[in-house]
């Protein structure tokens, strides 16, 4: 179900941690007015520091913790109960560390959206920077997608390119990753609020052909 054509879009972002990203897309979305209202930000951990950082800013927030249900169903099913309760267009993975089951995928095909900190579809799941330390690319990044049944497969939005530099570690390619990261998610959630994307068989399409792929601002980061 695509949202309606004209109105103000509602985004759900989930989180797991410190929220950088979710951070990069509440400024965004105030700075440059996009139709859009943060309707929620939800996360799987109580602690997870996104969360004070977003109830601060008067954005409602909520935790559906994953250890309190028995099963991986059983907590999708809370979960997106939970986000219904705040009716959105779109629902934006950004950190969000479980892996969803394809009833919670499908139940929101087209308008559940993921930032994944490699180029897809190189690196799928976790450690993906010593991952790709350990095979020598010269050219890594992050991917924005929509989500589909398959972990980190899904149809591919924008990516952003950092390049690999002799001597960095993991935690220094995910530095500059991060960077790109905090370019590519804001400029996708504006293109959704703007309702200037579309899905057709398993492509994205921007209408006004907004260039995809992002650069880092600098090679150091
Ligand atoms: C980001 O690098 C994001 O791409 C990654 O977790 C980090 C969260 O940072 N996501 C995944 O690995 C999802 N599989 P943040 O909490 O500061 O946005």
């Amino acid at each position: 179900m695509s949202p309606p054509a004209s109105a103000t879009r509602r985004f759900v972002i989930l989180i797991s941690g410190r929220g950088s990203n979710m951070r990069s897309l509440v400024e965004a979305c105030a700075a440059e007015g996009w139709p859009a209202e943060i309707a929620a930000v939800i996360a799987n951990k109580a602690d997870a520091a996104g969360l004070a950082w977003a109830a601060e800013r008067g954005i409602p927030t909520a935790v559906v913790p994953h250890k309190a249900y028995p099963t991986r169903d059983a907590f999708d099913v809370a979960l997106a109960e939970c986000i219904d309760t705040f009716a959105p267009d779109y629902v934006l993975l950004a950190g969000f560390m479980r892996v969803l089951t394809p009833a919670f995928v499908t139940r929101y095909t087209g308008r559940l959206v993921n930032i994944h900190p490699s180029l897809l579809p190189a690196f799928p799941g976790l450690h993906t920077h010593a991952q790709a330390l350990a095979i020598g690319v010269q050219a890594h990044g992050c991917t924005v997608h929509f989500v589909t049944p398959v972990l980190d497969h899904g149809p591919i939005i924008a990516q952003g390119v950092v390049p690999v530099l002799v001597g960095d570690t993991a935690d220094d390619l995910a530095e500059r990753v991060l960077g790109v990261e905090h370019r590519v998610y804001p400029a996708v959630c504006r293109w959704l609020a703007e309702g200037r994307v579309q899905l057709a068989d398993r492509l994205v399409h921007v209408e006004g052909d907004a260039p995809r792929l992002f650069f880092a601002e600098s090679p150091h980061g």
